[in-house]
């Protein structure tokens, strides 16, 4: 059965669209890498905000167009959307036959086959409280970056917030597969793996913590890179920041949600820390971590948010001065604990003016904080061309920072050095440095071929 993925959301479905194709593959489905010629469409989805949703409804108004041509005979809706709309979702839209949720996809090989064969729609939304999918082992698309899950689902039910729902319970996996999936991507040519959590800092697993994973990762040979999303502000550990100042592979960025500012607000998304412990947190990472670079996500329109409270997160923009930040409207989501107790009471115009000015000052914080990095020199690993003009390489900076330059003697994955001549609100621009190693000594320690 010839079968097309389309995944929506964060890189935790990026990670998990891998484990799919993996579990197809393993069942004699052929994975296409675009939709022609597909006879399963599987779309891995997302429900964080509304407008997430709309998008599915809009793409399976035109895949129901495919299937009465008699392209497609089956299609499913797989992740956090379809774990949240269940079987409502098959009700909204006769054209789905398939509804899994993100602990169900083993039994997708399955659900499937009976679709196909006795046309019968096929559901699961049994969220596990010991599914880690460890004993799977993703093949990646080739890259320089391998998203590595190290636990699943979240407990922190901020009220805001559908994840809770939508991928069940907390769990972490054992250090020791986490470790050895690394191993496995650095024999592939890998030479940067991403941790990924809902809340990284609540990683537990007997005795081990996210600092004592991080620096097990951090000591697998051949890899280049750590990083990780997302820690939480209420318990980030300073642990971790000496672990990251101390160890050559784990890299000076973090991404750390604030959400919002005024304390009333955090209070009620139920955060669990004040604007001034935030403070606190910012400057233990900067003393700790100097030239660390900082994102982090924000909710304009909240519940009950005052112009008031609306100006303590605009103080805290001004003052942080984080690197960049994603900004969002807020977007009430079906049971969440704010759609029972807290109204969506900020009118449309005032979430649109807020995240409009928001995004206006952060705009000029990314292009002023990338200014400061102009004439300083940085280790950029080579990602791929540059968008604008392929004859350039973007790569990235240990802070995560996008480069551009021109050195067609090297290739992707690369290691070399960039010295910054000019900035842009989003990326640098530069020219290669003296003191890169040579093309050929660049590529010595990772299988060439891959990158080809
Ligand atoms: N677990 C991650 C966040 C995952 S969701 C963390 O806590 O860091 C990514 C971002 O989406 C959140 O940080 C939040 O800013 C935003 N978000 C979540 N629910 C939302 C909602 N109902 N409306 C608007 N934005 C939301
Ligand atoms: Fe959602 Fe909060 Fe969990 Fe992040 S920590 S996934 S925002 S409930
Ligand atoms: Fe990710 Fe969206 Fe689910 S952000 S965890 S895919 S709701």
């Amino acid at each position: 059965m010839k079968t097309y993925i389309e995944t929506y959301g964060c890189q935790m479905n990026e990670y998990d669209s891998e484990i799919i194709r993996t579990v197809l593959r393993d069942n004699k489905y052929e994975i296409l890498d675009q939709i022609d010629g597909a006879e399963v469409v599987l779309l891995n989805t997302c429900a964080i905000r509304e407008n997430a949703h709309q998008k599915i409804f809009h793409r399976l108004n035109h895949l129901r167009a495919l299937k009465k041509k008699g392209s497609v005979k089956v299609i499913g809706v797989l992740g956090c959307m379809a774990q949240s709309l269940r079987k409502d979702l098959a009700e909204f839209s006769p054209v789905v036959d398939v509804v899994a949720g993100p602990d169900s996809y083993k039994r997708l090989p399955s659900l499937l086959n009976s679709a196909r064969e006795t046309g019968s729609k096929g559901f699961d939304f049994s969220l596990s409280e010991w599914e880690t999918y460890s004993d799977i082992s993703p093949k990646r698309e080739v890259g320089t970056n391998a998203w590595i899950a190290i636990m699943r689902g979240c407990d922190n039910f901020c009220t805001f917030c559908v994840v809770p729902y939508t991928r069940g319970r907390e769990r972490s996996r054992s250090p020791e597969s986490i470790v050895s999936e690394t191993e496995r991507v650095v024999s592939e040519g890998f030479r940067q793996v991403t941790l990924l959590g809902q809340n990284v800092n609540s990683y537990k697993y007997e005795d081990y913590d996210f600092a004592d994973l991080m620096k097990m990762v951090g000591d697998v040979p051949g890899l280049r890179r750590v990083r990780f999303t997302s820690p939480h502000p209420k318990d980030f550990p300073r642990k971790l920041l000496h672990l990251i100042a101390d160890h050559p592979k784990l890299c000076k960025q973090i991404h750390m949600p604030l959400q919002a500012g005024s304390d009333t607000v955090l209070e009620r998304m139920n955060r669990t820390y004040t604007k001034q412990e935030f403070y606190d947190l910012v400057d233990d990472i900067r003393d700790i971590l100097p030239g660390v670079s900082l994102t982090t996500d924000i909710i304009c329109g909240f519940s009950g948010e005052s112009d008031k409270d609306f100006e303590d997160t605009v103080e805290v923009v001004e003052r942080v001065r984080f690197d960049s930040a994603f900004i969002f409207k807020y977007s009430e989501r079906k049971n969440t604990i704010a759609s029972r107790k807290h109204p969506d009471d900020v009118p449309e115009e005032k979430k649109t003016e807020r995240t409009v000015r928001l995004n206006d000052i952060q705009r000029r914080i990314s292009l002023e904080r990338n200014e400061e990095e102009i004439g300083k020199t940085f280790e950029v690993m080579i990602e791929q061309p540059s968008k604008k003009n392929p004859d350039e390489w973007m790569g990235r900076n240990d802070q995560n920072k996008g480069v551009v330059f021109h050195a067609p003697q090297y290739k992707i994955g690369d290691i070399v050095r960039v010295k910054i001549t000019k900035a842009g609100t989003n990326t640098l621009i530069g020219d290669l440095a003296e003191g890169s190693a040579s093309p050929e000594l660049c590529r010595v320690s990772y299988n060439d071929q891959l990158f080809q």
